[in-house]
């Protein structure tokens, strides 16, 4: 495994990948990896022959207010964990490298972005798909990985390589949850241990919304049932609910399945987001 910091390092390792026929595959982070992380990881591993990830802690995505500065860097834990998960490439590039002198360039998809996690964090997908589209282009693999937790990244993104007709498949992979059902995420070493035993209320109430779609409910009433749920619970800080179709992310104005129930809540200094994707004709949730 190699960890390269320079784009001009990226290029000629991914021509001989792809001289020697292999299928690229990228999975863009953050960094501070975690279970999550490495669920993304193994399934590009079983699809694809050259496994590169990023790690990049993205300026442009984080608000004024947001915890940019206090965002985990633990670069040489990750490259240990990448290695166990038989990635090949670590492209961990400096915010000087990604972002030199004069850029002024930004993607935005339009639309999609607007609610949910959207109308709290203006700009943070713009940020989110100015860099991906950047990494896309840098490592142009045959194929990306995105997790369902960011559920509404994860459409976003889709949508962007569409609209820009980038030849890239877009993966998503189902979000990888804590044994009492949280789902992981790197900004869960916010809580405290109190926040956290409280923290696993966010996804059963997300479940109970979820019963109630699949029993024909529309999604306004689930939507206010996770509510009302979640405002039982005094330390939790409930930002929004929402009840979605699953492409358009439209309101779920319509009885039963297909749906997305999401949901941010703070909880201490930690903003969780979770989600439930109810499919039709299924039980899952
Ligand atoms: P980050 O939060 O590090 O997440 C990287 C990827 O891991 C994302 O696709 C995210 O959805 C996925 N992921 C996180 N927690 C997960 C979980 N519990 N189960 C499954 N997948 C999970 O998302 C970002 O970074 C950034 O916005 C990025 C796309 C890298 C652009 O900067």
């Amino acid at each position: 495994m190699r960890t390269v910091s320079n784009i001009s390092q990226i290029r000629p390792i991914i021509s001989s990948a792809k001289q020697r026929g292999e299928r690229v595959g990228l999975v863009p982070t953050m960094g501070a990896l975690h279970a999550g992380h490495i669920a993304l990881m193994e399934t590009a591993r079983a699809q694809d022959d050259f496994v590169a990830i990023s790690i990049f802690v993205n300026p442009t995505q984080f608000g004024p207010a947001e915890d940019y500065q206090a965002y985990p860097r633990q670069l040489e834990q990750d490259a240990r964990a990448a290695q166990q998960a038989g990635v090949d490439l670590i492209f961990a590039p400096s915010a000087e490298e990604m972002y030199g002198e004069g850029f002024a360039t930004y993607v935005e998809v339009e639309g999609l972005t607007e609610g949910l996690c959207g109308r709290y964090r203006p700009g943070h997908f713009r940020g989110v798909t100015t860099v991906v589209a950047k990494l896309l282009n840098i490592i142009q693999p045959d194929a990306a990985y995105f997790g369902e937790k960011d559920y509404q990244q994860l459409i976003v993104i889709r949508r962007m390589v569409n609209d820009l007709n980038m030849p890239i498949e877009i993966v998503g992979v189902p979000t990888v949850r804590e044994p009492d059902g949280l789902a992981i995420s790197s900004r869960n070493r916010y809580l405290s241990d109190e926040e956290r035993a409280v923290a696993p209320c966010l996804y059963q109430a997300l479940q109970a919304g979820a019963t109630r779609v699949r029993q024909g409910a529309t999604g306004a009433e689930a939507a206010e049932q996770v509510k009302e749920i979640l405002a039982k619970e005094p330390l939790l800080r409930v930002q929004y609910v929402e009840a979605v179709h699953p492409e358009t992310l439209q309101p779920a104005e319509y009885g039963g399945p297909p749906m997305v129930i999401a949901a941010a809540a703070y909880l201490g200094a930690a903003r969780l987001i979770d989600n439930i994707i109810i499919e039709e004709g299924t039980d899952d949730a």
